[in-house]
């Protein structure tokens, strides 16, 4: 079975959109016994914690529900437990690098399987207003497709 794991920074804005909204889009496409999903940051602040309650409540509004989620660190093992590793922009894929060495799977720009060389990073909305939340999940939502495209084509 694939898995995928989504990996940001602090695993509490992005990467949970990213999580629940692929997991909304297998669900639509019967597909949710498929394949495996998980989230994590590369920091540890947050571990443990529910998602940002700003993205938790954009989310909710396209149907898409974060309550379930919590905080995790993404570690070593993940490179080989999981067939894909995407990070949400350039610094995660960075620190990624060096957990990723020399494991089955190598971590890669979620955004590279919309529009590659386009806009390959999803910006972080942390210290921004509610837009940048909006902005995240559109992003996020294009990509599921293109990711169930992916999977439905390679396995
Ligand atoms: P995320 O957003 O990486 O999308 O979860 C952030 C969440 C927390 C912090 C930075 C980014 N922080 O500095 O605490």
């Amino acid at each position: 079975m694939p898995s995928v794991l989504f990996v940001c920074l602090g695993n509490i804005c992005r990467s949970p959109a990213a999580h629940g909204a692929f997991l909304e889009a297998l669900a639509r496409a019967n597909m949710l016994e498929d394949v495996r999903v998980d989230s994590a940051g590369t920091g540890d602040w947050h571990v443990g914690r529910p998602p940002d309650h700003r993205m938790t409540k954009a989310a909710r509004q396209r149907g898409i529900d974060l309550t379930p989620l919590r905080a995790r660190q993404v570690t070593r093992q993940d490179f080989d437990d999981f067939s894909y590793v995407f990070a949400m922009d350039l610094s995660n894929l960075r620190d990624m690098e060096a957990l990723a060495q020399g494991r089955r799977t190598q971590p890669q720009l979620y955004l590279d399987l919309i529009a590659p060389g386009a806009q390959r990073e999803v910006p972080d909305p942390y210290y921004g207003g509610a837009a940048g939340f909006e902005h995240v999940l559109d992003l996020v939502e294009r990509a599921s497709q293109a990711l169930i495209t992916r999977l439905t084509q390679s396995d």
